[in-house]
């Protein structure tokens, strides 16, 4: 295939220039070579680039395809953080193909389209998983740097934890297992909402043990949620490390609204040999228009777990038979790019209750919610500056189901999770609440699956892969989702909640038959946002075709790109995966600076 015909195929989407089709690697002014040009503006890009440029001898270039995050109020404002999702100029508005495991549905895949990426939009609960995951991390890589012990001193120098006023919250964290100086702001919901005492006593009731801090490396059982929220707004990879300070770095230029195309090498004569040298990145700018520019150092991917792949795709790295499927130059074959895809998916299951201080009147009365927008406006106080969370419960199946002795255990230990239950203080099912009643959700996950999907290239529309989850594809996966709606709803039976008259609003009756629960399951189940595994990394010398990078984050087989992002776990962690992410982050700026 020429490079005419790559060309001709992106000139659909991207109207290239003349420079564009010819001139790579040739920058048109001195500003237009960096040191280090860093790919997404997102929750690890924005910590690279800021890392990267605390040394000013070097010059940082971030690329993000979306607008700043700097004031819009959804971005800002905890508890409206919905707004943001699908069909918003804040989304990528990706879609998955139709899932068996979801009855044939397809289900959007959000992911941030704005500086901070997905930690500007997200849910903000901050999780490190269990230590058994990066322990289990560091024996797939071969590399001990990525044990919980050796990860430990990135999470202190990412955090800035708020220590709740007063002593009433003393066991709900655990201060020794946190930083307090870092960028990233970690804190509790300091509240007396009514919902805190039946959540953590039914718990008891039920056998749930009591976990004092879900980040210290042991989260089984109840613990309080921690957020990434910050004097009542939200803290982003974009506020903590790219609005102010660093962004006026002199050795750091930040270039919004700008969607990179490809990467390419730099130009071989007919003697060159080695590997392919990654040295330019060309975007089409907020104009439309095709630019380049160029690092003298190194390229850092950090596009995200769908957009990665699709970049590198874009670029002639990849599955060798796709790309030529899609008229696109191979570089270099990469059987792993874009396979091992694995998410968590899950249900929410509602109750009604007869308190009326849930947060379903904050969303039904626009005259409560005014007055709460205003208080937040004037203080930043109040229950705007809560996502409606509280506290989590992560569980395993019983040790003894019988489906444990026909496959291996998925997760990383006996002390790790298979699932997670996160109550919400109002109606947070699928369908539109009612207009009146009071309700508690069971958000309901799945956190050690048995399957991978994909992400692959869609020749027609590069910029949009097409992305396959695999839902729900095992019977572990059932197993697991059916054991945890049970225990969700043996839970919900407790003392105390039956104190608030806690009713389930779905037909209970199917909790006692696998083939009922099942169908519920296959019909309300919903995607996840925890993606991982599109560029999975690898010990150094692994089997060719089986990852796409190694521990040092370097792409194998090629020179001067790295990928930094969640595409890089090789397994989903028993965590909401930002704040793995942020840890992967900072390793990585670490590893970079280090020239390793
Ligand atoms: C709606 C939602 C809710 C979530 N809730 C939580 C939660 O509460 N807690 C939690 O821990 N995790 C949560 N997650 C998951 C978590 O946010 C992600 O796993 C994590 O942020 C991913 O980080 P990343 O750096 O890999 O990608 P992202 O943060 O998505 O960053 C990728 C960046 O690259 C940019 N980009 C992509 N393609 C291009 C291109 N071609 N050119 C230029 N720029 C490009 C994107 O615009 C984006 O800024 C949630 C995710 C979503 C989407
Ligand atoms: C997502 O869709 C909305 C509505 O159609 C659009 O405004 C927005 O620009 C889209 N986002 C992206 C990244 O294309
Ligand atoms: C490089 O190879 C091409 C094609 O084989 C040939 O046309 C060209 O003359 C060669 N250039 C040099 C400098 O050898
Ligand atoms: C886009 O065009 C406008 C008007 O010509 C110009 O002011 C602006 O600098 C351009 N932006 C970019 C990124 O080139
Ligand atoms: C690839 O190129 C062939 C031959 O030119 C053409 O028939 C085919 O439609 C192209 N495929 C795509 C996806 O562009
Ligand atoms: C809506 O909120 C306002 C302000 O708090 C309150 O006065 C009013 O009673 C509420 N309306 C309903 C129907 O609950
Ligand atoms: C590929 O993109 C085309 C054009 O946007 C779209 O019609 C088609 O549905 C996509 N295919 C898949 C499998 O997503
Ligand atoms: C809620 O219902 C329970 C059980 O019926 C009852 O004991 C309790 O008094 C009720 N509480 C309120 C606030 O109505």
């Amino acid at each position: 295939m020429t490079s005419l015909r790559v060309s001709l195929l992106l000139t659909v989407i991207f109207p290239l220039t003349l420079t564009g089709v010819g001139g790579f690697g040739l920058p048109r002014a001195p500003s237009d070579v960096y040191d280090y040009i860093v790919v997404g503006g997102g929750s690890a890009g924005s910590i690279v680039a800021s890392r990267l440029s605390e040394n000013r001898g070097v010059s940082v270039l971030l690329i993000e395809g979306g607008p700043s995050n700097e004031g819009i109020t959804d971005a800002i404002t905890p508890y409206v953080y919905p707004r943001l999702y699908q069909s918003m100029a804040y989304d990528w508005n990706f879609t998955t193909v139709p899932q068996p495991g979801l009855n044939g549905r397809t289900t959007a895949y959000l992911r941030g389209h704005i500086l901070g990426g997905s930690s500007s939009i997200n849910g903000m609960t901050l999780n490190r998983a269990p230590a058994a995951d990066w322990d289990r991390m560091a024996s797939l890589t071969g590399d001990q740097s990525f044990s919980w012990n050796n990860v430990i001193p990135y999470i202190r120098k990412n955090e800035a934890f708020k220590r709740p006023e007063g002593s009433r919250f003393d066991n709900a964290y655990d201060p020794a297992v946190h930083g307090f100086k870092g960028p990233l702001c970690n804190s509790l919901i300091e509240d007396d909402s009514w919902i805190t005492e039946p959540t953590l006593t039914a718990a008891e009731e039920v056998g749930i043990p009591y976990s004092r801090d879900v980040n210290g490396g042991q989260p089984l059982g109840i613990s309080w949620q921690q957020f990434s929220v910050k004097n009542g707004e939200r803290s982003s990879a974009a506020t903590a490390f790219v609005n102010g300070q660093s962004r006026a770095r002199r050795n750091f230029r930040v270039l919004l609204n700008s969607k990179v195309s490809r990467i390419l090498p730099r130009p071989r004569s007919n003697t060159t040999s080695g590997p392919l040298h990654f040295t330019t990145v060309e975007y089409r700018d907020a104009n439309g228009s095709i630019q380049t520019v160029v690092a003298s150092r190194e390229i850092i991917i950090s596009a995200g777990v769908m957009a990665t792949p699709a970049l590198l795709m874009r670029s002639g790295l990849g599955p060798r038979a796709q790309l030529q499927a899609a008229n696109i130059t191979v570089l270099l074959d990469v059987p792993a790019l874009g396979q091992y895809l694995q998410d968590r998916c899950g249900l929410s299951a509602v109750w009604s209750v007869n308190s009326t201080d849930t947060d379903d009147q904050i969303d039904r009365n626009s005259t409560y919610f005014n007055e709460l927008l205003q208080e937040w406006n004037e203080h930043r106080t109040g229950r705007l500056t809560q996502t409606g969370y509280r506290q989590m419960i992560w569980g395993r199946v019983p040790d003894d189901a019988p489906i444990l002795s026909t496959i291996d255990d998925p997760s990383s230990g006996p002390t790790s999770p298979h699932y997670e239950i996160f109550p919400a203080n109002k109606w947070a099912g699928t369908s539109a609440p009612p207009a009146t009643g009071n309700f508690v959700t069971m958000n309901i996950l799945i956190s050690a699956s048995n399957v991978h999907g994909s992400v692959t290239l869609n020749a027609s529309n590069p910029m949009n892969p097409v992305i396959n989850p695999n839902y729900l594809g095992s019977d572990w996966d059932m197993y697991v989702l059916r054991t945890a709606v049970r225990k969700a709803a043996e839970y919900m039976r407790a003392p105390a909640w039956r104190r608030w008259n806690a009713t389930p609003v779905f037909d209970s009756s199917i909790l006692d038959n696998d083939a009922a629960l099942d169908e519920w399951i296959h019909t309300s189940s919903y995607g996840g946002v925890h993606g991982v595994g599109t560029a999975r990394m690898g010990p150094p010398n692994s089997p060719s075709g089986t990852d796409v990078v190694g521990p040092d984050f370097r792409v194998k087989g090629v020179r001067g790109l790295r990928i930094v992002d969640t595409s890089v776990f090789p397994f989903v962690m028993n965590a909401h995966m930002m704040g793995p992410t942020y840890i992967m982050a900072e390793k990585a700026a670490d590893v970079i600076k280090r020239g390793l």
